[in-house]
């Protein structure tokens, strides 16, 4: 029993590792308590009991302001930092002045740069597309820059009343529309931010034989923020990613100097050499794509508000939050925490109703995540396996004809049976 280790970027995971879990509020406890049995099934079979997560619980939330008086704890920051990865539940957001979204508290803390959801459909699941099973991407979303930095001045304050007079005074804008009232924002955006996630992104699409990696982004309408992501994308592709990648630059470039037929016919030797394609799509055009052309994209790459716009637009396509897995990474670190991806659910918590399948398919991206592939496949298949057969949580029964409602514990037994009876 051990802790994982970083070497050189690459992650050492011992057989049997430390990984903190956070059992989470509302639903959290039940959805948790399925998502663990299914994983240990996992692991158990596909290693035959070589390999055992050792799970430790840390205290975040609800729970931990009861227990201990503080939403999270430094132990549980500690205990997360010492064990590079760890598992979470939904957390309800403290009410009340000067409390940060604990979500945001652990990002920010761990510097979790990369907010990764994959997207994929499972036949069965209730969608309102009629070919949900074309959408089939990742998103990677920045989670450290953008808006979320959070640098906001309310209106009528002396801080928004100086900003606004070094603006005006000192770079002369003359945009703001109504300065007496006025609230600002400052959205940062830098080359470094955005080179390490699109790098995460680019990674991730070689490693796992994906087709392309689009930046999605605003950079029509701001040009060194937004803009400035497309452009170090780019640069970043062409220079440290030069022999892998063909890029829709690159594509933009030959064609002006040498016509569109040599570029037309560079793009399709790359194609066919298997490069991976990079390209990119202005941000609300891609809200169309992804409805229209879902096929047509693979990885996606982009800045943090955007992101957030695209991965519950993408994750309503193929079938909504209770399905929907994510990971926040720091692939530099190694630190990553895996996560449902939605809220607390009061409204049905405590009643077996709640859907386990997007930490169920957070645990699967966290097995992935160590390398234990054999197990993060086993997990999806069990759902795979099990939707079809129509008998799920509440959520799902109620839009599925002829399904049969069953307990969120017993839709993990089910997992964990068709698991067991596997070769
Ligand atoms: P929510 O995601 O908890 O619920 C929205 C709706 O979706 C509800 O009708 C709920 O019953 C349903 N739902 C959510 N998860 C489900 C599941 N697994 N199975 C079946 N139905 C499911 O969002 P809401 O109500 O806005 O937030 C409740 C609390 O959760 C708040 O305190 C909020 O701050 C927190 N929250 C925490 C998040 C996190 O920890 N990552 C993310 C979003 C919200």
């Amino acid at each position: 029993m051990s802790y994982i280790t970083i070497e050189n970027e690459t992650r050492i995971v011992p057989d049997q590792p430390i990984i903190p879990f956070i059992p989470g509020d509302g639903i959290g406890p039940e959805i948790w308590q399925a998502t663990r049995q299914v994983l240990d099934a996992a692991v158990a079979k596909s290693y035959q009991g070589q390999k055992a997560i050792q799970w430790t619980e840390v205290l975040a939330g609800e729970k931990a302001f009861n227990e201990t008086g503080e939403w999270l704890p430094n132990e549980t920051l500690d205990a997360i930092k010492a064990a590079k990865v760890a598992i979470k539940g939904p957390l309800t957001t403290p009410i009340g002045g000067g409390i940060r979204s604990l979500n945001v508290a652990l990002r920010q803390d761990l510097d979790l740069f990369a907010c990764v959801r994959p997207v994929r459909y499972f036949t069965g699941v209730p969608s309102p597309l009629k070919e949900p099973e074309k959408t089939d991407m990742v998103i990677f979303r920045e989670n450290t820059e953008d808006v979320y930095a959070g640098i906001e001045f309310a209106k009528d304050t002396p801080e928004v009343k100086r900003l606004i007079e070094i603006l005006q005074q000192d770079f002369a804008v003359k945009k703001i529309r109504f300065p007496e009232t006025s609230a600002i924002g400052i959205k940062p955006i830098s080359q470094e931010g955005s080179q390490r996630l699109i790098a995460a992104a680019i990674d991730y699409a070689l490693a796992n034989g994906r087709k392309s990696v689009t930046l999605v982004h605003k950079g029509n309408i701001m040009k060194f923020t937004e803009g400035g992501f497309k452009n170090w994308g780019y640069a970043l592709a062409e220079t440290t990613y030069a022999a892998q990648t063909f890029t829709m630059n690159q594509y933009a470039t030959l064609a002006k100097e040498q016509g569109p037929v040599v570029a037309e016919k560079a793009y399709q030797d790359a194609l066919a050499s298997g490069k991976l394609i990079i390209n990119d799509v202005i941000a609300d055009n891609m809200l169309q794509q992804i409805l229209l052309y879902p096929e047509k994209y693979d990885v996606i790459a982009t800045c943090n508000l955007n992101g957030d716009y695209l991965s519950d637009a993408l994750a309503a396509q193929v079938g909504g939050i209770g399905i929907a897995p994510g990971g926040n990474i720091n692939y530099q670190t190694g630190h990553a925490i895996f996560e449902a991806t939605h809220g607390t659910a009061p409204d049905i918590a405590g009643l077996g109703k709640a859907n386990p399948c997007s930490m169920l398919l957070s645990g699967s991206m966290l097995l992935d995540y160590l390398g234990w592939q054999e197990a993060a496949s086993l997990v999806e298949e069990a759902i795979e396996a099990a939707l079809p057969a129509k008998k799920v949580t509440a959520d799902f029964a109620h839009s599925m004809t002829g399904a049969k409602e069953v307990t969120t514990e017993a839709f993990g037994q089910l997992l964990v049976d068709w698991i067991e009876k596997q070769d």
